[in-house]
């Protein structure tokens, strides 16, 4: 028996090395962690539970038939962080550069089989040089096999994709199907084809950062919602976003009060808002006065800045945060932030996490450019997402409430549960000057003095729409509230509707305009 459990633990041994110390060595001279450092860094210490570690690849292909390592080249398990469960896979790059052949898709599925039956999320850590070259087409179907999975989970449980390394060619769906991307700068790029292929077709000459590194896809695609300096804080931070998540569909988030108190008065957002309806103002100073905290977990922070979406808690409660940046473009929607924020709505309602807009928005950004790259077919799916959305759904309107925006950021029309404004509201279909513009022009031409006539007409506009009183006579607005009494609203709602049941009507899926 004893030397069977030597035999146990010196084959254990072996499979802890990965590529082996060299390869080893070389991925920490870059400043990257290895598969096995970067999961103890993820979970609760010792909570780590691996799976499969003897697996090896079939393939006799290319010399590859003398050469195994077990593992193949993707650590995979189950541990728990802060003390809930998950699944989770690594790519080992000292191994064939963490290639994925036949047996390294099939530990990843296995993983994903069963977190999707346990109700778990799964957390992936990609470090890869993509399909397993000497594997062909048996790579292919690995990559296939892990995107099918992928969709059938989306929606069911949370799926967080980390990439640390390369991430190149179809490898990049995966991640792209799951919820969340957190890319490390300086050592992670993802593309689809790489600088070379980009050369040969196009002729344009480009680095790998420049094509597809952190920057680029925090701040122009839109694919990475989060970058960080290190893999050290890219793993802090998949924790962080963990915390704020359900464990499935079917489950709350959990539920974590800091002490803050629910019905805290913010006396200072009494004045936040400038006299003058053109002046900026940031929102995300009324989202950390409200918040728990003040602790804001901003998603896709670089991207599309004239909306502002993340995570944070009230009462202790995950909610998720829809906010128009005055700050940037005026807080105008436009195609990126569009798309932006009907992700992250969808994202809450897949998972039970109560939406909260902040509204300032002056309507959606006008343009030949805007017009040609589709501004109504994505716009509408911003409008789409909120329509369809039946978790918790409140709204504040700070100030300005124009046009269809007003109809697109969680009106009462679209099933808004709670709709709020603050004295400084302005619901209207447009602004005062354009209005009377076009209501009153034959009007202003007509004038003895047109410049009179129109100042005229433009301050009755004014008295009648740029208050919120309009909308709320007619009940589209519950309620005309003071901004410092903001949190305490919010808390008593959240906690009223806790209990919220809605529903859609039974269909296969609804045809989301995309
Ligand atoms: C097999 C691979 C590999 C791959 C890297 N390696 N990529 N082995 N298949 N795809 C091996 C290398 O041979 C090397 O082995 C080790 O990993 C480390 O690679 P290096 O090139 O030495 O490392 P580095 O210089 O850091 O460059 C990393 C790299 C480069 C940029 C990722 O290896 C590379 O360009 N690889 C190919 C990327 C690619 O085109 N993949 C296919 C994409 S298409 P040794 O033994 O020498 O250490 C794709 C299709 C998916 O993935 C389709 C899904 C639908």
């Amino acid at each position: 028996m004893t030397s069977k459990l030597d035999r146990m633990k010196q084959l254990r041994e072996q499979t802890l090395i990965g590529g082996g110390a060299e390869r080893i060595a070389a991925q920490h001279k870059q400043g990257k962690l290895t598969a096995r450092e970067r999961i103890d860094l993820l979970l609760d210490e010792g909570s780590f539970v691996e799976l499969d570690r003897y697996v090896e690849h079939q393939c006799d292909k290319f010399g590859m038939g003398s050469k195994k390592v077990p593992g193949d080249g993707v650590v995979t398990g189950h541990g728990t962080i802060d003390g809930r469960p998950l699944f989770v896979f690594s790519q080992d790059f000292t191994v064939w550069g963490g290639s994925l052949g036949a047996a390294h898709a099939q530990k990843i599925c296995k993983v994903m089989d069963q977190a999707l039956k346990v109700g778990v999320p799964v957390i992936g850590l990609n470090d890869s040089g993509g399909a397993r070259i000497q594997e062909g087409v048996e790579a292919l179907g690995g990559y296939a096999d892990i995107f099918l999975r992928n969709t059938l989970a989306s929606g069911v449980v949370p799926q967080i994709s980390a990439i640390m390394g390369p991430c190149a060619g179809g490898a990049v769906y995966s991640p792209a199907i799951t919820d969340f991307v957190a890319m490390v700068e300086g050592t992670s790029y993802m593309f689809v084809t790489g600088p070379n292929v980009v050369k040969t077709v196009t002729h344009e000459q480009v680095t790998s950062e420049d094509l597809g590194g952190a920057s680029v896809h925090a701040s122009k695609s839109g694919v990475a919602h989060f970058t960080a300096p290190t893999d050290a804080e890219a793993l802090a931070l998949l924790r962080r976003l963990f915390s704020f998540l359900p464990q499935n569909n079917r489950e709350e988030p959990p539920r974590r009060t800091n002490g803050d108190e629910p019905d805290r008065e913010a006396p200072e957002l009494d004045t936040l808002v400038p006299e003058n309806p053109n002046k900026p103002y940031d929102m995300h100073q009324v989202i950390r006065a409200i918040v728990d905290g003040g602790d804001f977990l901003e998603v896709h922070d670089k991207y599309a800045k004239n909306l502002i979406v993340g995570f944070a808690r009230l009462d202790g409660r995950s909610i998720g945060i829809v906010a128009n940046q005055p700050a940037h473009l005026a807080g105008v929607l436009d195609i990126d932030a569009s798309l932006k924020g009907a992700r992250f709505v969808r994202f809450c309602d897949c998972f039970n996490i109560p939406l909260v807009v902040f509204e300032d928005v002056p309507g959606f950004l006008p343009g030949v450019a805007q017009e040609h790259g589709g501004i109504i077919k994505h716009g509408a799916k911003l409008l789409y997402a909120f329509c369809e959305a039946t978790v918790p759904k409140i709204t504040v309107i700070t100030r300005k409430a124009y046009g269809g925006a007003y109809d697109v950021m969680n009106s009462k029309h679209v099933r808004g549960d709670l709709n709020l404004a603050w004295p400084t509201a302005e619901c209207a279909v447009m602004g005062a000057a354009g209005a009377v513009e076009i209501i009153f022009n034959r009007q202003i031409q007509a004038a003895a003095d047109p410049k009179a006539e129109k100042d005229k007409l433009t301050a009755e506009y004014l008295e009648r729409f740029a208050n919120p009183y309009e909308a709320a006579r007619r009940g589209f607005i519950d309620d005309v509230i003071e901004p410092r009494a903001t949190r305490g609203r919010l808390a008593k709602a959240l906690a009223l509707l806790k209990t919220k049941r809605d529903d859609n009507p039974p269909r296969k899926h609804g045809n989301l305009p995309l």
